[in-house]
């Protein structure tokens, strides 16, 4: 027995695998249930007494070896001498998933890039705002609903304090800061008191527009608002403005754009009219300007604003407006 044990000693020290079936075969004919090793423990019963010793020793000995050599041949692959056909180098690799960008920030930056291209700069205001920015420097009546708590957030105990409720407050930080000409865009989050449903939500995005320079016209206002209809929409899209009436431009205005879906014949999407309502915009009240020190007299300009989430809404069809808050990634994934 004692015989056998050495013989086998070598025969493993021996043992040079070059590949994973090779130290399985080995494992299955020295340690499997039916393998040399139990086999000797079976003959190990039959041994008398005196031989027991040091013959036992002996075969838990041999029994660590295997054990040991499988375990470093099976964890350290360095020990195989691998024949280089083992290894399949064209094999892909792990792939990791990359995220994509939310459709809302796709959007703004479409935007920015519109208006870049037409020298305009990008720069914003907070978000926790003061009655003057968001409301009296824009002209707004002390009595207009806007201020009232049921569309404005404001912060307890300090009535000046409030959520800003639309983005054109950054006009009025901007005029405040630099001196004209200034021609920027301002994209940024609003809230409004609103009970959240497909069509409203308390947050939302808007992008803001202002140019103030000498002679600025309504018509640079069309030419600028005509050319961002096309580069945003289609070459093919009509534009029309729509008298409106905002308290800090005069005149103030409404873009429509013509509806691509039934190219202005009408459907569901335009409620039959051929028009989708884009933005508000308008001349710069004079107010306004004399608020931020800016002379009337000397200088004009003009101002629009837009939501960001309608305009994803435009572009993309999605009609419900908690889709692009949920951040659900089924949802997510299809923008890039
Ligand atoms: N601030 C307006 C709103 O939130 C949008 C707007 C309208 C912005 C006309 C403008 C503008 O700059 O000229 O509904």
């Amino acid at each position: 027995m004692k015989e056998k044990i050495l013989t086998y000693l070598t025969d493993i020290q021996n043992f040079n695998p070059s590949n994973f079936e090779q130290i399985e075969l080995f494992r299955i004919k020295y340690i499997s249930k039916k393998g040399l090793v139990p086999l000797l423990f079976e003959e190990f019963k039959k041994i008398n007494n005196e031989e027991k010793r040091e013959t036992g020793k002996l075969l838990n000995d041999l029994k660590k070896i295997i054990e040991d050599k499988i375990i470093s041949f099976q964890v350290n692959n360095e020990y195989l001498n691998l024949d280089s056909t083992e290894i399949d180098n064209s094999l892909p690799g792990n792939s990791y998933s990359l995220g994509s960008r939310h459709p809302i920030s796709l959007i703004k930056n479409e935007l920015c890039e519109i208006f870049i291209k037409l020298g305009f700069t990008i720069i914003e205001g907070p978000e926790i705002e003061d009655d003057w920015h968001v409301f009296s420097a824009l002209n707004f009546p002390l009595e207009h609903p806007a201020r009232d708590m049921q569309d404005t957030f404001f912060i307890e105990k300090m009535p000046d304090i409030l959520l800003r409720t639309h983005t054109s407050s950054v006009q009025i930080r901007a005029m405040e800061k630099s001196k004209p000409p200034l021609r920027i865009i301002m994209p940024g989050r609003v809230f409004r008191n609103e009970v959240i449903s497909a069509r409203a939500h308390c947050i939302f995005h808007q992008i803001e527009g202002l140019y103030i320079d000498k002679n600025v016209s309504f018509a640079d206002l069309k030419q600028t608002l005509l050319y961002f209809a096309k580069e945003m929409f289609g070459e093919e899209i009509k534009i029309r403005l729509r008298p409106s009436f905002f308290p800090f431009t005069e005149p103030s205005a409404e873009l429509d754009i013509s509806c691509k879906i039934c190219k202005g014949t009408g459907c569901n999407v335009c409620k039959y009219t051929g028009w989708l309502e884009v933005l508000g915009c308008g001349m710069v009240h004079p107010n306004v300007l004399q608020n931020c020190n800016i002379n009337p007299d000397e200088f004009t300009g003009f101002a629009f604003g837009m939501g960001i989430e309608r305009t994803a809404m435009l572009k993309y069809q999605v009609k419900d407006l908690r889709l692009y808050f949920e951040n659900d990634i089924r949802f997510l994934n299809q923008f890039y």
